[in-house]
């Protein structure tokens, strides 16, 4: 007999008529003991038909040279390609685009080094909505400009991503906009599920998943997934050692406060983040750290043997396979280059080591 085949398509028509029924905190996957509302997999598809159109169905592509220095089969999913150059416009698109004309027309303040700031002011521009980004002094240049180029205020405030958070907290109270968080946020969380269900559509049999943390939404979001679609697929997260909170809130099992001094903006915070902490626990395979060195190198094999620029965010991945060949060698191994905004001087730094 001939089966009716599943694609994404009819798994996100079936999903948006279901998610509009929902009620609000109620989705599959929160449970009554978990504080946070989560999203579920039917808010993930949901995203998947909002978002369609809007966002690029980035490419899989595996490489000769990067299977030879891990011993792995390796699937790198290309999100340095998405709009914006960086996964996080999925998650701010869907955000803004269930908000109320109302809150749209009041506006959105959210606090970013750069990619979610991208992200949102891009979204922003998508949906007519108000929008100030506050940066951490001293931004990526080549962020700060994207964001300024979609039509966002930019602020300049402190020197670091919990100072601009701080600050962006203060600056949505006095107007009365949205807070636009990067992590805490179960919108932003679902948008960015729907790279994970194009990963394992475009690259089935994959043995583990490995995903880079700053605040967590990717790593949420991809343990999510993974569980609903693909539950044999181990879900790794890294994070680099020079700004360990996220991993070290998810090994002490509660939110903790860390230095946050690692090179690779979209790693770099300094506390864990409820919500995704919540979703990454009982759920993820493993959490691991990798010096920022490390991830340079693994810029400069995406360099040299991919063809890809890719931000140290988006290297982390790749540098947790390269520094744990003995875990991943002879394994199908699916690693998310999240983002390739990387400025001149970083890459210079790369390729000086
Ligand atoms: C390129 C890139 N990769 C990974 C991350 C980490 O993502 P998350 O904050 O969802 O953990 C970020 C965050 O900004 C990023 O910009």
């Amino acid at each position: 007999m001939c089966r009716p085949r599943v694609t994404l398509e009819g798994m996100t028509a079936t999903a948006a008529r279901t998610a509009v029924t929902a009620s609000p905190g109620a989705s599959p996957g929160s449970t009554q003991t978990r504080p946070w509302p989560e999203p579920g997999i039917v808010d993930v598809l949901a995203a998947a038909s909002r978002l369609a159109g809007l966002v690029e169905r980035t490419p899989v592509e595996s490489y000769a040279e990067l299977d030879r220095v891990t011993g792995a089969s390796v699937l790198v999913k290309h999100e340095n390609l998405q709009r914006t150059g960086a996964f996080k416009a999925r998650g701010a698109l869907n955000l803004l685009l269930t908000l109320d004309e109302a809150v749209r027309r009041t506006g959105v303040v959210a606090y970013s080094t750069g990619n979610h700031a991208q992200g949102v002011a891009y979204a922003a521009r998508h949906t007519g909505t108000r929008c100030t980004i506050v940066m951490p002094q001293g931004p990526n240049p080549v962020k700060e400009r994207a964001v300024r180029d979609l039509g966002a205020e930019v602020v300049l405030h402190g020197a670091t991503f919990d100072d601009a958070r701080v600050y962006a907290e203060q600056l949505a109270g006095r107007s009365g906009a949205r807070l636009v968080g990067a992590a805490n946020e179960p919108a932003i969380v679902a948008g960015v599920g729907t790279l994970y269900l194009e990963t394992f559509l475009q690259a089935p049999g994959l043995d583990v998943l490995v995903v880079p943390v700053g605040g967590g939404s990717g790593a949420a979001a991809a343990a999510l997934v993974a569980a609903a679609v693909a539950p044999g697929v181990e879900v790794v997260a890294v994070q680099s050692a020079a700004s360990p909170a996220a991993h070290d809130s998810f090994h002490a099992g509660e939110l903790v406060a860390r230095p946050n001094a690692s090179l690779a903006e979209g790693l770099a915070t300094g506390t864990g983040f409820a919500l995704t902490q919540q979703m990454m626990r009982g759920r993820l395979t493993d959490f691991v750290l990798v010096t920022d060195e490390e991830i340079a190198d693994a810029q400069r094999l995406y360099l040299t043997a991919a063809h890809t620029v890719a931000e140290g965010a988006g290297a982390a991945a790749l540098a947790a396979v390269v520094g744990q060949r003995e875990r991943y060698a002879g394994r199908r191994v699916g690693v998310i280059c999240t983002g390739g905004n990387a400025s001149a001087a970083e890459l210079r730094r790369c390729l000086d080591v």
